[in-house]
């Protein structure tokens, strides 16, 4: 998914590049998540010490959030090489298999978008994971009979924005679940500073701070705006990140003081005007908005709940009070006293 805003969590054409040399290596370079971060370091250094492979590792939360560079950080931590594929890429049962048959011992394998497996490939990692052995069918029909074959005790890491699309089976067996959270402003106030460091720049602690309150919660987007605050600085400044400029900059990529663009705007406006303030259902809104639903749900709807902007009710969308004030417009049944 690639989405031209700029507070999108969703991965830009260009965060690739500078997401490489951004990404924390180490876990106590690891900003933030502390709950995630203190459970790792303990299964890590077990694992560690009794030279075993870490049970498998699930990984969950909204895009941009570190799944991806969390399961770096786990395979440097364990000093295991890692082996990366995604859901959508694997077309065959024979791809995985040849996969899983080629693993080293404790090597991490990364599965990133694991709720899009088709059904007859994730069924090739339940043995493998449960008891490190593949069951390969030789021969077809009558005659046809299944063997066992071990593979190396390794470790998977799946990541997935949409943890209530795995199934079952494939969940359960998974030793360690976490769930990653939106950031805290001085979490991500940090993630700034150390990106700026990086990047070598020169910013007043108070840009770095607006620049991560406009973030959404997310480190992905916090570094963005920091590159375009940078390009902003260097073109229309004298290259020095001021609490002026970053506002500056902000305004012009018209990203306000919550982080909404545009379509939060839409979304959050289509819902009060168009469907008089909600419940409405994920369709009707994405045909309102022509957005795709599931860009709507994963991308845009988790950060205005998270910040109660919006609510999911069982039977829809419904915009909040503070939805209402945003706007400055008077609740419906409210403000008639
Ligand atoms: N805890 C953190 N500390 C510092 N930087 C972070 C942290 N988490 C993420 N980042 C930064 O945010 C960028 C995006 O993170 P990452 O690619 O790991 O997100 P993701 O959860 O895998 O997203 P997606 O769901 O889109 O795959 C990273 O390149 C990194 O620079
Ligand atoms: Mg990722």
């Amino acid at each position: 998914m690639s989405d031209p805003r700029p507070v999108s969590a969703a991965p830009a054409d260009d965060d690739a590049q500078y997401e490489a040399g951004l990404r924390p290596r180490r876990l106590d370079d690891y900003i933030g998540q502390d709950r995630v971060r203190e459970n790792l370091h303990v299964s890590i250094e077990a694992a560690r010490l009794r030279r075993e492979a870490l049970d498998h590792v699930l990984l969950y939360g909204p895009p941009g959030l570190g799944k991806t560079t969390l399961a770096y950080v786990i395979a440097n931590e364990l000093a295991a090489p890692i082996r990366t594929t995604a859901g959508p890429v694997i077309e065959k049962p024979g791809d995985l298999a040849g996969i899983l048959s080629n693993l080293q011992p404790r090597e991490v394998l990364f599965i990133d978008e694991i709720h899009r497996m088709a059904p007859n490939i994730e069924e090739i990692l339940y043995p493998a994971m449960e008891d490190f052995e593949l069951d390969i069918v030789i021969g077809q029909g009558p005659g046809a009979r299944s063997v066992k074959v071990p593979v190396e005790r390794f470790t998977l890491v799946g990541a997935t924005t949409r943890a209530g699309l795995l199934t079952a089976p494939l969940r359960s067996r998974f030793g360690i679940v976490h769930r990653l959270d939106f950031y805290t402003p001085s979490d991500l106030d940090e993630i700034v500073r150390r990106s700026a460091r990086i990047l070598d720049l020169d910013v007043e602690p108070a840009a770095t701070q607006e620049i991560a309150s406009r973030s959404r919660g997310t480190p992905r987007i916090a570094n963005r705006l920091l590159r375009r605050v940078r390009d902003y600085a260097q073109v229309r400044a004298d290259g020095r990140v001021t609490l002026e400029v970053a506002r500056a900059a902000l305004a012009l990529l018209e990203v306000d003081e919550h982080g909404f663009d545009e379509v939060d705007r839409r979304l959050l406006r289509a819902i009060i005007e168009k469907f008089s303030g909600g419940p409405v259902g994920l369709n009707s809104l994405s045909a309102a908005l022509s957005e795709e639903p599931d860009a709507i749900e994963d991308i845009h709807e988790p950060f205005l709940i998270q910040i109660g902007f919006l609510e999911r009710t069982p039977r829809g969308r419904v915009a909040t009070p503070r939805a209402y004030e945003y706007f400055g417009r008077p609740m419906p049944g409210r403000g008639l006293f």
